[in-house]
């Protein structure tokens, strides 16, 4: 979604305000922008389509400045235009927004704004406009943020520049800030990542805060513009997450990464030898909760679905899931003996956010298994699982699934821990994931055959049964994220009220079929589709392959698993198939159309 970023320096800072654009990429994005003050006026330049549009431009215009903001823009009110982009220029002032805001129609209104003077069909322009009256009004640039922030309802982060000072002008609510403090430069950016690579501290902004960045310094203010100070943290680059190395894509890197990333999510918490768990250490006694309510959205909200398979087969805790934008508004009681989980790769999904508020505001206690640490959802959790994929950039989630699962896992076993009886058998299989995961990644060329043969299909469906189920949900919801194909997702034995109407000749059934207790039903499930003409495609293992091969159009082998690691490993089949159909097709796999990586807004 959109994303900031602003340098305020002694040198021109072009490079590292592209630099900075080009590593908000992964967020998704259709538009981008800048704007700069030189001999107190301003000059922009701004784009449709990728970052490489305006670079462009920026050449061409030779433009080059020292005080500089810019965005990416992923279109809620307004389609992709140049007019609708960002950065809004006004008489005094020039803003970047990200975030919604919900009044605009009223402050429209009520400011008695000239809809003349409007020139997009975006709720930040009006933003712009009543802030440059504020300027006119108090004379003073923070004075003005604060006046202005009490006016919205909404979500958003704002960089201003004004003319006649030499500093960003920057304020937050809902929606994350980041400033950055190098040597002969400050800069301030909607994530770290978008910071130059030579920022040596960093600080957070808080809900409410309004920040003035001038070259050597920066100020904080409270939502009264009383001076405050924020904790300061080292800046750590991350280097390497821009670079695909000899990979194709992001996502290809991504998937190809999962048995590092499984195995330093399972390594940080458990231990092999002495068959343990090791939780980061916590108030947070298992023993005393009745209920977890787990919440997510998205690829994260199946991670929970698999947990509350685990859950309830392997504790005696009552578990609740629910998407984060119904959840949000649901009335459901909360009992005070309840545990509230938050899933989030991003940490800043809108709706998760604010599920976490529903929860801190009922006094429950809260959990974040987030896979960007010093995210809002991280800060605002009472205890943090880090999930250790790494910075996961391709907008289809891969790598960051698979930890949120390995967490989970974890999470249950020291739950059995706490309760005196562990799993031997499944907490042993954890660490064999690694290996089954490389032999199926050897294989690949298995699932470009595959996904050759759904080329030219207008529907595919994926099945499965218990925790498969969940992982279908999330094999259709890959394939249509980067692929556009229409794909469903259903429980196997849920066929017969509704999709098989849909089955005809050669439609394609993608079954994912561990040989477990489900087995011989999925195999009816698979008849019911055979008898209609569709064509069935099975993962499974060496016994379900005996077992099945003459039902079957199409059979890959990939390791043995069990209840516990299944879902982890037959995550990998599903992702590989969604890659290589888009690469057939030719669709942007790293930066799917209308899709955001962190979406902010709700
Ligand atoms: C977007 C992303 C998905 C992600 C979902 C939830 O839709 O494209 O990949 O699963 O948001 O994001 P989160 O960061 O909260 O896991």
């Amino acid at each position: 979604m959109c994303g900031i970023v602003g340098i305020v320096g002694r040198k021109n800072c072009i490079k590292e305000i592209i630099s900075g654009l080009y590593a908000l990429e992964y967020r998704g994005y259709d538009s981008s922008g800048l704007a700069l003050i030189k001999n107190n006026k301003f000059e922009f330049s701004k784009n449709i389509g990728k970052i490489s549009n305006l670079e462009k431009g920026v050449k061409k215009n030779k433009l080059s400045g020292n005080i500089v903001i810019a965005h990416t823009r992923w279109a809620t009110h307004g389609r992709p235009s140049i007019n609708n982009s960002h950065p809004f220029i006004k008489q005094n002032c020039a803003l970047v927004h990200n975030g919604i805001i919900e009044n605009y129609e009223d402050l429209i209104k009520y400011h008695s704004i000239n809809k003349k003077n409007l020139k997009s069909d975006t709720d930040s322009e009006v933003i712009a406009e009543i802030y440059n009256k504020l300027l006119n009004h108090f004379n003073n640039p923070i004075e003005a943020i604060k006046s202005l922030n009490k006016k919205i309802l909404g979500s958003f982060s704002f960089a201003f520049l004004v003319l006649g000072t030499k500093s960003i002008y920057v304020s937050r609510r809902g929606s994350p800030l980041v400033l950055g403090l190098g040597d002969d430069f400050n800069s301030v950016s909607s994530d770290a990542l978008g910071l130059p690579d030579n920022t040596k501290e960093i600080i957070y902004l808080e809900e409410n805060d309004i920040a003035q960045i001038n070259e050597s310094t920066i100020s904080v203010f409270d939502h009264n513009s009383k001076s405050i100070k924020r904790e300061r943290h080292k800046f750590i680059p991350k280097k390497g997450f821009k670079i695909k190395g000899n990979y194709k894509h992001f996502m290809e890197k991504e998937i190809f990464h999962q048995p590092i990333s499984i195995e330093d999510t399972i390594l940080n918490f458990a231990d092999k030898k002495r068959k343990t768990v090791y939780l980061p250490k916590t108030n947070i006694k298992f023993n005393d909760f009745s209920n977890i309510i787990l919440i997510a959205c998205g690829t994260a909200y199946h991670s929970c679905m698999v947990a509350k398979y685990w859950l309830e087969a392997m504790t005696n805790l009552n578990v609740s899931i629910d998407i984060a934008s119904e959840y949000r508004y649901r009335k459901s009681k909360i009992s005070k003996r309840s545990l509230g989980v938050v899933v989030s790769q991003s940490g800043e999904t809108m709706d998760t956010l604010k599920c976490l508020k529903k929860f801190k505001q009922k006094k429950i206690p809260t959990i974040s298994i987030v896979n960007v640490l010093n995210s809002s959802i991280s800060r605002l959790s009472d205890f943090i699982l880090p999930t250790l994929a790494g910075p996961e950039i391709g907008v289809a989630s891969t790598k960051a699934f698979t930890s949120q699962l390995s967490v989970l896992a974890l999470f249950v076993l020291n739950i059995q821990q706490e309760n005196g009886a562990i799993n031997k058998l499944y907490f042993n299989s954890i660490f064999k994931i690694h290996d089954s995961i490389n032999k199926i990644l050897k294989k690949n060329d298995d699932y470009k055959k595959i996904a050759q043969t759904l080329a030219d299909t207008k529907s595919i469906f994926y099945i499965g049964r218990g925790v498969m189920y969940p992982i279908a949900l999330e094999g259709a919801l890959k394939l249509k994220e980067i692929t556009y194909k229409h794909c469903e997702g259903y429980a196997a034995g849920e066929l017969k009220h509704g999709p098989l109407a849909l089955i005809e000749k050669n439609i394609p059934v993608i079954v994912l079929a561990p040989s477990d207790e489900n087995f011989l039903k999925l195999l009816s499930n698979i008849q019911e589709v055979k008898a209609r003409g569709g064509r069935i495609i099975m993962i499974t293992d060496k016994d379900g392959a005996k077992k099945a091969k003459k039902f079957c159009d199409h059979i890959i082998i990939i390791p043995k698993t069990n209840f516990f690691t299944s879902p982890i490993i037959y995550s990998l089949p599903i992702q590989l198939i969604a890659y290589y159909l888009a690469i057939f097709i030719g669709t942007d796999v790293d930066q799917p159309r209308n899709l955001a990586k962190s979406v902010t807004v709700e």
